[in-house]
């Protein structure tokens, strides 16, 4: 069967959600994130700090070029891995893509620990939250379902994609 790829902003609830998912469905769940801290052995933060975010970029469509050959699994994106439109594409060949939509105060409430999301170490967080959003609308609208989960419990969540699918 198909991938599942969830896309979103940081904080949508995307590994969790994802994690949840794809044990309900029986797959394999991948998160993209910790696949690149394992194969670089690096946390995200240190290959933004040591190698900047061209690097990083530069892992996530490694991984996806590598994803795309497999199925069965239910993928947690990071949140800057669909502004490559190459990498939908792959991910589009053998994958459904979901989207998780949250407000912009959802999403500062739950990411507090900025030392492990780079983009948003400095400066005022609610101010980049809604700048990086507004540049961001058209890469998630790419998703052919999403899902406002900004009152919704993450098995709430998992219920509606499953339906969905
Ligand atoms: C990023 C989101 C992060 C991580 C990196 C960059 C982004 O993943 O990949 O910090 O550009 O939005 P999460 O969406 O899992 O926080």
């Amino acid at each position: 069967m198909k991938n599942i790829v969830l896309i979103g902003f940081m904080g949508s609830g995307k590994s969790t959600v994802g994690c949840r998912l794809a044990h309900r469905l029986g797959y394999k769940f991948v998160d993209t994130d910790y696949e690149i801290e394992q194969v670089t052995g690096l946390t995200v933060a240190q290959i933004f700090a040591k190698h900047g975010v061209k690097r990083f970029r530069g892992e996530e469509a490694l991984l996806v070029s590598k994803l795309m050959h497999q199925q069965d699994l239910v993928i947690a994106t990071g949140g800057g891995l669909v502004l490559r439109p190459e990498n939908v594409a792959m991910l589009q060949q053998n994958g459904v893509l979901i989207g998780l939509k949250a407000s912009a105060q959802t999403i500062c409430s739950r990411v507090r620990n900025k030392r492990t999301r780079p983009l948003l170490a400095r400066g005022n967080l609610r101010e980049n939250v809604e700048r990086l959003l507004r540049e961001r609308q058209a890469a998630y609208d790419v998703a052919e379902f999403s899902v406002d989960v900004d009152q919704l419990t993450p098995e709430e969540i998992v219920d509606i994609i499953y339906h969905y699918l």
